[in-house]
């Protein structure tokens, strides 16, 4: 880590980038962003950006791009078929993630409806660390069944396991064994696994997984959106890789799977997405698909502007001076919060701040979605928006009954490069403040629930009167301050 040591000695993560473009934020006051929630369902998808402060949503195509990005989106060469700007892509794809053969898809999920409409059939088991909300909607879609296979260990908010992203591999080999490998169209491995609390697989833990999988005949597909980082954090944590480059990490790892797909929105500060292998019998599988769903061949829904971005960001991954930034926020962050004893996963990970609701809000029951309250309330209180990963964001089994997460959490995000070190200050302060007020959060109940994917456009609303509770706190300590 390319780590500054201040004079002072505090451990602070220097920005090694300055801005050059800004975007003028509003951060109105608390009696409007009540009514932003009422019009939006208490759920933070449904806000307008317009009384959002500090968008800690997602990192999803909200990354900053780089002087780079922006120079490559002017050269870049219209045309429905054989565009130089998709052949630059593909050269970016080999060596970036050092496989053969590129199929371009408009973002992640794309990528999951492919591989499941080519592999997954009813009664399919798709085993996998932990499901990401898209992958999983889509196995289940075309008939499949997923089963999610952490060690305890993954569960454990406060904890220093540096690779809680590891696939159990004793329960792996169990599972292959009751449902049979011919049941199982592939072993699905996701990096940085986003829904745990962005925490990484050692390289190690992939290589078992890789010959659990050659073992069997099964193959292995990796979820690349969030590989950057895992590399990063990689390098950190595994003996193996202290002197190695991000680049060597990178392809150590994609050369273990037989398809690799990821969303270019983590990925590579872009847009768009893509799946790559070095099989020719898996691109010939998928090939027919892209056309069908996405777009021709080369260009697969993205438009060339973004493909020339996404080429850039893919070589922009390998600089560790861009890669560290993000966690750098995050480890600060959680650090921050840790010492107030607001309950964060730990240890530090990547892509967001994860809070833990269930404890937070331990006094409003899942069925009352403790996560989205919590999500709902700092947005009150702040204009920060997070996004609920908990119990909303569940989808309800067959028979039609909720299903419980694993975990409550609120993640706020820390996309690569946006905010300023005070803006993580305020993060720090608010969320300190509502924690010391959290007998305040009351629970939410939808009154309108969509069947699928229902934490995007699902509306609640709050069981009583505690939004406005909890704004005369914040009066009473902050005055007219927004
Ligand atoms: N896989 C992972 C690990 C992801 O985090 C995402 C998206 C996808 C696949 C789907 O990609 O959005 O391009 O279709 N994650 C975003 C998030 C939405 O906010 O974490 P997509």
């Amino acid at each position: 880590m390319q780590e500054i040591k201040f004079y002072s000695g505090e451990n602070i993560p220097l920005e090694l980038h300055k801005v050059r473009v800004v975007q003028k934020l509003h951060l109105v006051p608390i009696e409007r962003r009540l009514e932003a929630l009422q019009e939006g369902g208490f759920n933070t998808f449904r806000l307008n950006t317009k009384d959002v402060f500090l968008d800690m949503l997602t990192d999803s195509g909200t990354n900053a791009m780089s002087d780079n990005q922006m120079a490559a989106m002017l050269q870049a060469d219209d045309a429905y078929a054989g565009s130089q700007s998709f052949y630059r892509l593909e050269q970016a794809v080999q060596e970036v993630l050092g496989k053969k053969y590129y199929l371009p898809v408009h973002q992640g999920r794309a990528a999951e409806n492919i591989i499941s409409n080519a592999y997954v059939r009813k009664g399919s088991v798709v085993p996998m660390n932990y499901h990401f909300t898209t992958a999983m909607a889509h196995i289940t879609q075309y008939g499949g069944k997923i089963v999610e296979l952490l060690y305890d260990e993954a569960y454990v908010i406060n904890s220093s396991h540096p690779f809680k992203g590891n696939m159990n591999l004793e329960k792996l080999e169990e599972v292959i064994k009751v449902h049979g490998a011919k049941n199982i169209p592939f072993i699905r491995m996701e990096a940085s696994t986003n829904l745990i609390g962005g925490q990484p697989f050692s390289v190690q833990n992939l290589r078992d997984v890789r010959a659990i999988a050659s073992k069997y005949n099964i193959r292995l597909v990796l979820d690349a959106s969030l590989i950057g980082e895992n590399a990063f954090l990689v390098k950190q944590r595994e003996d193996e890789f202290k002197e190695a480059s991000l680049g060597d990490i990178l392809k150590e790892m994609t050369g273990l799977a037989d398809l690799v797909y990821f969303s270019a929105r983590k990925l590579s500060s872009s847009r768009g997405g893509g799946m790559c292998t070095d099989s020719l019998e898996i691109y010939r599988e998928l090939e027919a698909l892209v056309p069908l769903f996405e777009g021709f061949l080369t260009y697969g829904g993205m438009s060339v502007r973004e493909m020339e971005a996404m080429t850039v960001g893919l070589y922009e991954t390998l600089d560790e001076s861009i890669i560290c930034q993000s966690p750098g926020y995050i480890k600060y962050l959680v650090e921050a919060l840790d010492a107030k004893g607001v309950p964060v996963i730990k240890p530090a990970g990547v892509l967001g701040v994860h809070l833990n609701a269930m404890e937070i809000c331990e006094h409003i029951p899942q069925k009352e979605y403790p996560a989205g309250a919590l999500a709902a309330a700092l947005f009150l209180i702040s204009g920060i928006r997070g996004m609920e990963r908990g119990s909303v964001s569940n989808q309800r089994d067959e028979y039609g009954n909720e299903t419980y997460a694993d975990m409550e959490l609120l993640r706020l995000a820390v996309p690569r490069r946006v905010f300023t070190l005070s803006q993580i200050k305020y993060v720090e302060d608010r969320v300190t403040w509502l924690y010391e007020n959290r007998k305040l959060i009351g629970g939410l109940r939808f009154f309108y629930e969509p069947p699928v994917l229902r934490f995007f456009m699902g509306g609640l609303e709050p069981v009583n009167d505690w939004p406005q509770k909890l704004i005369e706190k914040f009066k009473e300590d902050f005055g007219e301050s927004l």
